[in-house]
């Protein structure tokens, strides 16, 4: 512990607008308390880590004379092999333009939120806004007001799925408020939404980059692919951002990761954009925090896809999480939540339900729920977290990725006997 009357320290202005993220506080409640059994924390399961895969890897990768020696720092912008294996696996994706996908416009980043800050750091001032799906992924919302944006959030329905007019409206109301030159992105979680798990269909997709064009909003598209690989049964057929023609005119920026379909730790992901000059700039920014991400790591993922050992891996995985989705589901509509009002829909890949409550209902961090949720030994992410305004606040996202079967099960009791209470 540090010594009471240190001095004082004037901190910059950015720094006193960054607030400790929600996400490590959930974590370390997680972890610091076993009793407490957690649905909020983005852990995977341990009962799926490649550890024989890895230990093998890692003792072929500390031989001696190895080219590109893994021990050693690697280059900024990342192995050249794994940018082309991660351009390979993108291009395999159903619906990619696989000729159109270039290995030179791809980025090795420390997973997908350290490329979701460079690119926002590389586009946006204090003051700028962010176009948001809502709900939308709240690590991203806080990382926003960390660097004093604006997330503004895209009318959707009560599935997740994009309202275009709404999107149109919003657009008008910025323009009319004389905002227009102040909206410098649209962030989109098209896959397996954290937290709504709806996924964008390309149908929609295109009349987002309909409304845009008419609007006249040629922004930055940010696309964040975290969970595309986590489907359940099967692959989502809408092509990314990239291989669309109704975005050929915008900049783009879509990420990849290997973190959860593989392996958290190990903290490697990926960008592909298509744009010189803000690739330049992330490039520029991500040489001034760490001039590369780990070469170990990346030289061990590079090895998981040339050696054809993460399609395997994937397939496990899948099967695994689908089982728990399907438990999670019947738990919740065994415990009478459908009876109380609550809606929600069986994911068909990721991570999470999202659950909403009846209308007028509190969930949130500070509500009686969510007191007595963690006295009755389960964490929930309130879901106001996730809208850029924090309202509704009758919401809630469940985690299963990390929960073995038998106490995701009590966890999900837990939530239940809660919600029976509060709805009696
Ligand atoms: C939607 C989404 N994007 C990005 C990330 C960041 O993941 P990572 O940095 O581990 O790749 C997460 C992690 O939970 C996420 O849910």
């Amino acid at each position: 512990m540090f010594e009471p009357g240190y001095t004082p320290l004037p901190l910059s202005r950015l720094s006193q607008a960054i607030r400790p993220p929600i996400i490590v506080d959930l974590m370390s409640r997680a972890l610091a308390n076993p009793d407490v059994l957690s649905l909020a924390a983005g852990f995977t399961d341990n009962e799926v880590l490649p550890r024989v895969m890895i230990r093998d890897i890692v003792a072929e990768l500390t031989r001696e004379g190895l080219p590109e020696e893994p021990l050693q720092y690697g280059q900024n912008r990342g192995r050249e092999g794994l940018r082309a294996l991660s351009c390979r696996a993108l291009a395999g994706h159903p619906g990619e333009q696989a000729s159109g996908l270039d290995p030179e416009k791809v980025f090795i980043t420390n997973g997908s939120q350290q490329a979701l800050y460079l690119a926002m750091q590389a586009l946006c001032d204090p003051g700028d806004i962010v176009l948001v799906e809502e709900p939308s992924y709240f690590v991203c919302l806080e990382l926003l007001k960390g660097l004093r944006l604006r997330p503004v959030g895209i009318p959707c329905d009560a599935r997740g799925g994009i309202l275009t007019e709404g999107l149109r409206e919003r657009l008008r109301a910025l323009d009319a408020a004389g905002e227009r030159s102040r909206v410098k992105a649209i962030y989109l979680v098209s896959y397996f939404c954290n937290p709504s798990s709806h996924s964008l269909g390309a149908v929609a997709k295109a009349a987002v980059a309909g409304v845009l064009s008419e609007e006249g909003f040629c922004l930055p598209v940010i696309e964040d692919a975290a969970y595309r690989d986590l489907y359940f049964e099967a692959p989502h057929p809408a092509p990314s951002i990239l291989s669309m023609e109704a975005f050929a005119a915008f900049p783009k920026l879509y990420l990849g990761t290997y973190t959860k379909p593989f392996a958290t730790g190990l903290k490697v992901g990926f960008g592909y954009c298509t744009h010189p000059v803000w690739l330049e700039k992330m490039l520029c920014m991500k040489g001034h925090q760490d001039f590369g991400t780990s070469h170990f790591n990346q030289a061990i993922i590079e090895r998981v896809l040339a050696q054809g050992f993460y399609a395997e891996h994937l397939a496990g995985v899948r099967a695994h999480y689908a089982a728990k989705a399907t438990m999670l589901n019947e738990v919740l509509e065994k415990g009478g939540l459908q009876q109380s009002g609550w809606r929600w829909e069986r994911p068909a890949g990721g991570l999470v339900i999202w659950l909403r409550g009846p209308a007028g209902m509190h969930l949130g961090m500070e509500s009686d729920f969510c007191a007595r949720c963690i006295a009755a030994g389960v964490l929930y992410v309130p879901g106001d977290l996730c809208f850029a305004e924090g309202v509704p606040k009758n919401c809630a996202r469940l985690a299963f990725g990390s929960l073995p079967p038998d106490k995701l099960r009590v966890a999900a009791e837990r939530f239940c006997a809660v919600a029976a209470e509060f709805s009696a």
